[in-house]
């Protein structure tokens, strides 16, 4: 059992962000950042085109991104947030150059500045095409310098504690759930170990997992939404699954698909179908800068029409240095499977990329249970509404871990400590007698949510991938309550609940808005609203 003040959950920009504003404030507290794999496998690695920002106040203004902002977010954002988050990311990008992140500059010093779709200006901050990278970096290199920040790797938190622990009966009516601290399964003793705390504070990533085909890595299985979900705390527009238009195609690639930014379209690469035409100008006027909801429903289209698994992608126009110096990890990696971006078209089709919903937090990140906070893309602040603007989530995640900070730093020294929480229970269970279920299970949930809960979806389509839920919840609570718990079945567990909310959530929209598109119902309903779970 540990007790400490500051417990945060995740590795990535959001988490390390929050713990090294913290750790920095508080010299003498602690700050414990828990992982479930190593500190830097997180989705923010991955993050190719950049960061958006209004940093160039000549060519570009707040109300511009604004704008852009609440276009995709298709009537859902929340304004104030929308302007919180415009407005006081300038200075967090600031702090992040401080801490060491280098974003490429021209040759008069000043930052080079992309474009990415439903982007009105350039203003998208970048290192090469591989951004998240760098900012990983600076980040993990200004937390170790902080000698009050541990880091506990390997360490899979299975479930937050609540009143619930302690043998109260809590549903969503109960007021003032409160967080006490999580279960944590020790990947490297196997033991499940109590961890107390103050200030918690979920920064767990996404949940492309769920489905077959995704950008995101292994990590990403929305272990945060589950396990908040399971305590009681709201869950806020899980429908809103944003594919982004183009991941690199290789056929029979299974697991995480290598993602081609849309900084090459940015840049001026163009979308073409089987037939080599250039189709995005029959979709939308904006063409292969228009919003990914409209981008990734337009291919789809294409490849339904034609029967084919992908599209292509061409910057064989591209001079090879101007393609080589902003995307070099691009280049790489397409002439590392016999592409030359010079000769050959890219294939790309759409993949599971972000989560636009998750834990309901306020305008400080709080969630709706007492001394637990989320920030990053486990939470919805209401930045994104219907549709994320592309590049908007890092920033996001610095804007709202540093609100997350204040608000929990002001509070710190009112917080009691825990009450005594019993030990975790594992009475009855033992090693299940094939782990060949759980995998079995998990192709299944990807399976369905791939097939009939995609770009584009129906009521019939839904309704059967609720029904196959059911059945795969049924069958693995049962292996839940009988086993001792593995990483494996913790994920398969989570990511059924996080299917089973964005399949609920997509039912309840009687309408298409942003990412969700019904064909049963392809207008707006009249009612504006978030759907809170
Ligand atoms: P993450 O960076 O995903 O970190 C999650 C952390 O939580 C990890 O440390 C993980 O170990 C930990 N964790 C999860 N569950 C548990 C558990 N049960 N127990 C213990 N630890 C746990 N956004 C942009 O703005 N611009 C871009 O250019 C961009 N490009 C992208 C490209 C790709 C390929 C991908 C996948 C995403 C991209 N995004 C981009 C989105 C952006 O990268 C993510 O939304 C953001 O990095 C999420 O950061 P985070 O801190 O919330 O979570
Ligand atoms: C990309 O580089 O295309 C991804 C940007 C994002 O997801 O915001």
């Amino acid at each position: 059992m540990r007790e400490v003040d500051f417990l945060v959950i995740g590795s990535g920009i959001a988490g390390l962000t929050y713990a090294l504003k913290t750790a920095n404030r508080f010299p003498d507290r602690k700050v414990i950042v828990m992982t479930k794999a190593t500190a830097d496998e997180t989705n923010t690695k991955y993050a190719q085109g950049g960061i958006a920002v209004v940093n160039d106040l000549e060519n570009d203004s707040y109300e511009k991104h604004i704008e852009d902002t609440l276009i995709a977010g298709d009537g859902l954002c929340n304004t104030r947030v929308v302007e919180i988050v415009v407005k006081e990311g300038p200075e967090r990008v600031n702090e992040i150059i401080e801490w060491g992140a280098q974003f490429d500059k021209e040759d008069d010093g000043d930052y080079k500045r992309g474009k990415e779709g439903g982007h009105s200006e350039s203003r998208i901050l970048h290192h090469k095409d591989v951004t998240g990278r760098e900012m990983e970096r600076a980040l993990l290199d200004a937390v170790a310098a902080q000698k009050n920040i541990e880091f506990i790797n390997h360490c899979f938190v299975i479930d937050i504690i609540t009143q619930h622990h302690l043998g109260y009966l809590i549903s969503k009516a109960t007021p003032d759930v409160e967080c006490y601290g999580v279960y944590v399964l020790n990947l490297e003793t196997n033991r499940i170990e109590k961890i107390l705390s103050k200030v918690t504070v979920l920064a767990t990533g996404g949940n492309g997992q769920i489905y077959r085909t995704t950008t995101n890595p292994s990590i990403a299985t929305g272990d945060g939404v589950a396990m908040t979900y399971r305590a009681k705390g709201r869950i806020e527009n899980m429908e809103f699954i944003q594919f982004h238009p183009t991941a690199l195609y290789e056929a029979g690639a299974k697991g995480q698909a290598f993602l081609i930014t849309e900084a090459v379209r940015g840049d001026g690469g163009i979308l073409r179908n089987k037939n080599g035409e250039a189709f995005m100008e029959k979709y939308d006027p904006r063409k292969d800068l228009a919003p990914r909801d409209i981008v990734a429903r337009a291919i789809d289209s294409e490849m339904k029409k034609a029967g084919v698994e992908h599209v292509w992608l061409d910057c064989r126009h591209f001079p090879l240095e101007e393609f080589t110096e902003h995307f070099p990890n691009i280049y790489e990696k397409c002439l590392s499977i016999g592409i030359d971006i010079t000769k050959h078209m890219i294939p790309v089709a759409p993949a599971a990329h972000y989560s636009c919903g998750g834990i309901k937090t306020d305008e400080w990140g709080r969630s709706s249970i007492r001394n637990l906070y989320a920030c990053g893309e486990c939470a919805s602040t209401g930045l994104h509404g219907a549709n994320r603007l592309a590049s908007n989530s890092l920033l996001e995640a610095m804007v709202f871990s540093h609100r997350c900070y204040l608000d929990s730093a002001e509070k710190i020294g009112q917080l009691k400590s825990a009450p005594e929480i019993p030990d975790w229970n594992a009475r009855g269970t033992s090693e299940p007698k094939e782990m060949i279920l759980i995998t079995q299970s998990l192709k299944e949930l990807q399976q369905v949510m791939s097939d009939y809960v995609g770009i584009v979806r129906n009521d019939i389509r839904l309704q059967r991938a609720m029904r196959r839920l059911d059945l795969l919840w049924e069958e693995t609570e049962q292996l839940y309550e009988s086993s001792t718990v593995s990483p494996q079945l913790l994920e398969l567990r989570n990511m059924i609940t996080v299917g089973y909310l964005v399949v609920k959530g997509a039912g309840f929209r009687k309408e298409s808005r942003g990412l969700h598109y019904n064909t049963d119902y392809p207008g707006y309903s009249d009612l504006v609203q978030n759907i809170v779970l």
